[in-house]
């Protein structure tokens, strides 16, 4: 398993110094109690003057930079050398559409959303069917994982998040034989969430293939950037699922369900010609609106080449041996 190694990530001054800090704690429950007691903000080396989102299904994000025009090629560059997406802009610059639609205003319209208690019932085809509670989850062994973001939109961050592998959770339950495929759902409170009113077949829903879900890779977060997660980043628990695109990296889950059937997702039953189960980040499979060739990493002008499974084809590409990528997107 190949991870964006810390060493080759340019750091956040003070970030580094509590990453330290994290790793010589050893413990989850001293992660946790760190996590909890880390309130201050971090001082930010970029400003992002994010663009506004249209309401309704996904869209392609407005650039100044003409679209899809890629930037002078640089010969020695590697995707591992990418520098860290600053807190400011990855908890200020959001889709939790169960919120608005607006990615401005994720942050604002999610701050009261209550998180504590919170529970996950993992059950359908599993020996063990069992409910965690946040507490429980957080004594998995808390690891930091660097990941590359890319909204099926095309814009893109590099996120350092505090979670587990989701393997160790499925392990713990026992799927079955008959399980193929893993379903998560996201909390669906009208109360607390403004955009549910938004005519959509909510709760928002996601989906992974069994194996993709114990890959290595795919991980529950709980944190990022060595702070407890927040509302707007899918607090308490999110799924990051780094060669899909962002959407399947589902946000707030209360329910993971080991099924036969191939999970029908929010966004499969919006639109289904434009968003497939799959959704593997793929620059030569275009959105049916958009050019998917090209990104717009936040925090940067211009626009990157968009990699092949966001970058981690090395170690997923076998997951989808002798399969026609442009039919299963
Ligand atoms: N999960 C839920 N429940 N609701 C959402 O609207 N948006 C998805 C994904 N998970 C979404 C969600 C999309 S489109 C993206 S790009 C990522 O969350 C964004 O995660 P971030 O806001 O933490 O960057």
């Amino acid at each position: 398993m190949k991870k964006i190694p810390s060493s080759e990530i340019t750091p956040e001054y003070l970030y580094l110094s509590r990453r330290k800090f994290i790793k010589n704690a050893g413990m989850a429950a001293a992660v946790t109690a760190f996590l909890a007691a880390c309130g201050g903000k971090i001082p930010f080396s970029q400003s992002t003057s994010a663009p506004s989102a249209s309401s309704g299904t996904l869209s392609a994000e407005k650039t100044d930079t003409p679209d899809y025009t890629v930037e002078e090629p640089n010969e020695n560059w590697n995707p591992v050398d990418d520098p860290l997406t600053d807190y400011e802009s990855i908890t200020n610059y959001n889709n939790y559409y169960e919120f608005t639609t607006d990615k401005n205003r994720v942050a604002e319209l999610s701050a009261n959303f209550i998180t504590d208690p919170w529970q996950v019932e993992v059950t359908g085809l599993v020996a063990n069917p069992r409910t965690f509670s946040m507490e429980e989850l957080l004594k998995f062994e808390q690891e930091e994982s660097i990941y590359r973001l890319r909204c099926v939109e095309a814009w893109s961050m590099v996120i350092p998040w505090i979670g587990f592998p989701l393997s160790k959770l499925l392990k713990e339950v026992q799927p079955s034989a008959e399980a193929k495929y893993v379903q998560f759902t996201t909390a669906y409170d009208p109360q607390q969430m403004p955009g549910t009113s938004y005519p959509y077949p909510w709760p928002y829903k996601e989906g992974l293939r069994l194996d993709e879900a114990m890959h290595d890779l795919t991980i529950l977060a709980t944190g990022l950037y060595g702070k407890t997660l927040l509302p707007q980043n899918g607090a308490p628990v999110r799924l990051a699922v780094p060669w899909k695109y962002g959407f399947k990296s589902i946000k707030s889950i209360v329910k993971i369900e080991l099924v036969t059937e191939m999970p029908v997702s929010l966004w499969m039953a919006i639109a289904p010609q434009e968003y497939g189960f799959y959704a593997n980040v793929n620059p030569n499979v275009n959105h049916p609106r958009w050019s998917q060739a090209t990104e717009r990493r936040i925090g940067e002008n211009g626009r990157r080449e968009t990699l092949l499974f966001n970058g981690y084809e090395d170690e997923v590409a076998g997951l989808y041996a002798g399969m026609d990528l442009s039919e299963w997107y």
